[in-house]
């Protein structure tokens, strides 16, 4: 079960000693099934890198530069850079990076240029509200995964995000058995789309919390939680991973 801890725009170098005790709770063997992965901010994420080396937490970044190799990109940041300080997974997709200029075509640029470099992807989607209501949340994600993932032929490394937009950071969440049925289609669409070669990974993702976990780890078809928010502070993280395994 994946724990994925995206920490956004948050946190200073103060911050990577919280994790002290969610290093701590990887070593009960009830919880060694959990696999925890953090994605602090670049700024912070050698700082990350560092804490966690030798321990089985491990680390991401939220996003990435499309360019493969090094350049003229003022700003920015590549694959293989993060690759370089110890990170092996990246957040790409997410609705707030494209709510920032990400388009389609930059998240397939972007994810093949993470899997050259090795990185493992957590590549997100989702509908927002309006699509929700207007009954377009398949066709939108079915859209959004057929365009990152154009030409991607290998996709042992990617674990595969759903995050409805109206959820995220807002307290509300889908209802289980709603949730169930998309989570179902998903993978449906995926083993349809790329044959069943893969043992595809789902995860979920928008206001997950120590009390919303107790419904979402009833659904059979979800490998993990992407949680933003309540991830921040590690009581908060340790209580949802705590209550998944209750
Ligand atoms: P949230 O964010 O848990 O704060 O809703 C999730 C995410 O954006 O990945």
């Amino acid at each position: 079960m994946y724990f994925v801890a995206n920490w956004k725009m948050f946190g200073n170098s103060k911050s990577v000693n919280s994790i002290k005790k969610v290093i701590n709770l990887t070593k009960i063997s009830k919880y060694k099934k959990a696999k925890i992965i953090y994605c602090p901010p670049y700024t912070i994420l050698q700082n990350f890198a560092k804490k966690t080396r030798n321990t089985k937490i491990n680390i991401g970044a939220q996003d990435c530069h499309y360019e493969q190799n090094f350049g003229a990109y003022t700003g920015s940041i590549n694959a293989k850079m993060i690759k370089e300080i110890g990170a092996n997974y990246i957040i790409l997709g997410h609705s707030e990076s494209r709510k920032s200029g990400d388009t389609d075509k930059k998240i397939n640029l972007k994810i093949k240029s993470s899997l050259t470099e090795n990185l493992k992807v957590i590549f997100c989607f989702g509908e927002t509200l309006i699509e929700r209501k207007n009954k377009k949340t398949y066709k939108i994600i079915n859209h959004q995964i057929k365009s990152a993932l154009k030409n991607v032929t290998i996709l042992r490394n990617i674990i595969f995000a759903y995050e409805p937009v109206w959820s995220i950071g807002t307290g509300k969440v889908p209802k289980s058995k709603e949730l169930q049925k998309t989570a179902f289609l998903i993978k449906k669409f995926l083993k349809s789309r790329f044959r069943g070669k893969y043992n595809f990974k789902l995860l979920y993702g928008g206001s997950v919390d120590n009390k919303s976990i107790h419904n979402f780890k009833l659904i059979k078809e979800l490998d993990g939680f992407l949680i933003g928010g309540a991830s921040k502070s590690s009581k908060k993280f340790i209580d949802i991973i705590r209550n998944f395994y209750k």
